[in-house]
């Protein structure tokens, strides 16, 4: 049992697919009545193994802001929120207007992530948005008006044929709406997707391996200088506007994922996922447990934890898996300047952010058991 938790509701429904996206959505069929009873009874299943109020509530995507604010609103009041828990929506721009972002307001919703991805007409055409940058910058506009708590923008970078002085281009603009969150995301290439097709047959003309590196150094560079600090490899806050749901899932944090394709994580240590077809769904909403074995346990507390400033708890690691981690890797990575070792944590060190993945792998591959 646990009285330290957030709640993950998925909103499977886009008004058209980005042709990067992996993720679990659907251009039809969207019933948010049905959506609603299907959540209430996967949170009646899933409200045994947690105790107490939740910090967070937040409804990811797919595009949340497409939602009525009376669906959301019926969410918010029953399910078990602290009072001052953190209520986040995605918000895409095009899919809501001024009323519509009041209404959020009216129902509790106190911190907005927007979904801006790029301030490049080009790029953003090459994204397949849903949605002009003129609707974004209006969006933004509207938003900085409102009296939301805390506010938050996605950019992506790394993107076909963006040059660096258009990344540069896009943070001065991004910074000029003085957000007090930002999460960066380097474009991947998700498997299946049309991206994909297209570079398998040499049509994306994709930044060298090497500009990643250099993207993201600016990013750390101009978001640093503004103010905004990093405390996770994609995410930088002010100081007092880091995301509550999200943070607590880098801390190892568990939470109930409600919704199609959702996932969670139990106290008990188990991780659950949703049903991804819609109909299935529809017909059996409840989480489905997923044990993990403590080598899986071992390798997602080092890839959950790590990525953030606080690091990974060595002492939790063995506790809860039973597994530590090679004493020649952790002098090895420490000798070539990768993380730091103190207070009983692992931490990777400033220039580290950058090949975490890397370096999360190392520690994985090499974890000994008992
Ligand atoms: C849950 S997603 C989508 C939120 C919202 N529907 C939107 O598209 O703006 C959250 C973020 O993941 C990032 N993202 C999605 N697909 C990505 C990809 N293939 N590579 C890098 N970042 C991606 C985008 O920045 C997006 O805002
Ligand atoms: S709007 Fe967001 S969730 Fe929907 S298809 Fe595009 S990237 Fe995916």
């Amino acid at each position: 049992m646990s009285s330290d938790f957030g709640i993950y509701i998925h909103t499977p429904w886009c008004k058209s697919r980005c042709p990067y996206c992996a993720f679990n959505v659907f251009t039809s069929g969207a019933d948010y009545s049905r959506w609603k009873s299907g959540l209430f009874s996967a949170w009646e299943n899933t409200a045994p193994h947690f105790e107490g109020l939740a910090h967070s509530l937040y409804f990811g995507g797919g595009t949340p802001s497409l939602a009525p604010a009376h669906v959301l609103g019926t969410l918010i009041q029953r399910l078990p929120l602290a009072e001052n828990a953190e209520v986040t929506v995605e918000v895409n721009p095009g899919s809501i207007d001024a009323d519509g972002l009041r209404a959020l307001l009216d129902i509790g919703v106190n911190r907005l992530s927007l979904g801006v991805q790029t301030f490049n007409t080009q790029h953003a055409k090459t994204l397949g948005r849903g949605h002009t940058v003129r609707q974004t910058r209006k969006l933004l506009s509207q938003v900085s008006r409102l009296g939301f708590d805390s506010w938050s923008m996605d950019l992506m970078f790394c993107l076909p044929r963006q040059t660096l002085s258009e990344l540069n281009d896009d943070l001065s603009v991004l910074l000029d709406y003085s957000p007090p969150h930002v999460s960066l995301y380097g474009l991947t290439i998700e498997p299946n997707t049309p991206f994909d097709t297209a570079q398998q047959r040499g049509l994306l003309h994709l930044p060298e391996a090497d500009t990643w590196r250099g993207m993201y150094d600016l990013i750390v560079d101009r978001l640093t200088q503004a103010g905004r600090d990093r405390y996770e490899v994609s995410n930088f806050s002010r100081p007092g506007h880091r995301a509550v749901q999200n943070e607590s899932v880098w801390r190892g944090g568990f939470y109930a994922g409600l919704g199609p394709g959702a996932h969670g994580y139990l106290p008990q240590g188990s991780r659950t996922v949703g049903k991804a077809n819609l109909e299935a769904w529809f017909a059996d909403p409840h989480p489905i447990l997923t044990p993990q074995s403590p080598a899986e346990a071992a390798a997602d507390l080092i890839l959950s934890t790590l990525r953030h400033i606080d690091g990974l708890c060595t002492l939790r690691l063995q506790k809860q898996t039973g597994f530590t981690l090679c004493e020649s890797t952790v002098e090895n990575l420490q000798t070539h300047r990768l993380i730091t070792v103190g207070d009983g944590r692992i931490r990777l060190c400033h220039d580290a952010f950058a090949v975490s993945d890397g370096v999360v792998r190392r520690l994985i591959d090499t974890l000994i058991s008992g």
